[in-house]
């Protein structure tokens, strides 16, 4: 198969950031996406609905003037969001999801969630009220090793959540290990996950190799093969539970090549030919469109979108990088290559 058809897909998981960085970001996303669930983690982060309500305004001036594309707002889940935010929330017609990031796991979650318990009333509103809540799966404990954070978060925090809200809708953001596949896999319906381009393309080898490669280090951090051919499997199964996040990072150069480099990978620019290698290496570019197009907005319960894209084979130079603000932004693949353009669209 050279060329591939399929509905308009939507990213459930995307960083655009804010100010310069918008003009930049949000037409790469525009150009593959009909829609994306926007991270609220700026500084200061999206606490409450009337900020996503002017972000929002931000993002939709930062897009191409033809373009259609639906930016789906999020809130940051604080130690102190209070249940009535919720019904603003919903009441606004523009919050899709509430993020949780345990404080101090990621970018900028400082101010995000020391103890999940003192969130409870706040989820039960969002259980509710039918609003998904999307988790950073990391424990912060120091002691545990970075590799192992997200298999002991599932352990010491996931299981119970899923058993105390069994309503509630679960995404579990980005997973990365052969154990988040299994645990969701097994979960009841309501809980799912989102899976990035980079973590179905690299293992943690990416990061070490021939010297350190800042541009491969994320959050949750690359790991070991076998777990990166657990999520190809996963995510190209079929399985309606797996759908696409790029999770997407810009950051500006200087800021990842540093002695404390920032965690995220930017692949907006060709995302969907990113996934499009990945399911032809698996011999299951028939599963894309599902992983793409169809999962996530069933599980958000919004309705599939009604375009089309096409994708054809064919070697695509990435630049070195890109303008980012008063900066450059150095995207995955930077001046080498993508396998897949998207057809009449140069990306
Ligand atoms: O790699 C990451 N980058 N992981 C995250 O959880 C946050 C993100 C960011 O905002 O840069
Ligand atoms: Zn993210």
């Amino acid at each position: 198969m050279d060329r591939i058809t399929i509905i308009t897909p939507d990213d459930w998981h995307l960083h655009v950031r804010d100010g310069d960085a918008l003009a930049t970001v949000v037409p790469h996303s525009a150009a593959q996406f009909a829609r994306a669930i926007i991270m609220p983690n700026l500084q200061p982060p999206i606490v409450n609905t009337e900020l996503a309500q002017n972000y929002r305004d931000r993002i939709l001036a930062a897009l191409p003037g033809h373009s259609a594309f639906e930016p789906l707002m999020t809130l940051y889940l604080t130690d102190n969001t209070p249940a009535q935010e919720i019904q603003r929330a919903m009441s606004s017609g523009i919050v899709y999801a509430v993020k949780y990031y345990p404080a101090g796991a990621t970018t900028n979650s400082d101010s995000g969630v020391t103890d999940i318990h003192k969130c409870f009333d706040t989820l039960e509103a969002m259980s509710e009220a039918g609003l998904p809540l999307l988790i950073h799966g990391e424990v912060t404990d120091p002691s545990v090793d970075v590799f192992d954070r997200e298999q002991t978060f599932i352990e010491r925090e996931l299981v119970e959540l899923v058993a105390r809200f069994p309503k509630l809708k679960i995404v579990m953001e980005h997973i990365t290990t052969s154990n988040a596949v299994a645990f969701v896999r097994n979960a009841p319906a309501n809980v799912a996950a989102t899976i990035t381009a980079h973590h179905l393309l690299l293992n943690r080898n990416a990061i070490f190799q021939g010297g350190i490669r800042p541009h491969h280090y994320c959050l949750p951090v690359l790991k070991r093969e076998e777990h990166r051919r657990a999520l190809v499997t996963a995510a190209a199964s079929g399985n309606p539970k797996f759908f696409l996040g790029t999770d997407s990072a810009p950051h500006e150069r200087g800021t990842k090549e540093n002695d404390c480099g920032c965690a995220g990978v930017y692949t907006a620019h060709a995302a969907l030919a990113l996934y499009a290698e990945v399911f032809d290496a698996a011999g299951a570019l028939d599963k894309l469109e599902g992983f793409a197009c169809h999962h996530g907005a069933d599980f958000y319960g919004l309705p599939r979108n009604k375009e089309s894209i096409t994708l054809e084979r064919s070697r695509t130079p990435v630049p070195a990088s890109f303008p980012y603000g008063k900066g450059t932004l150095v995207p995955l693949r930077a001046g080498a290559s993508v396998a897949w353009r998207l057809s009449g669209n140069l990306i």
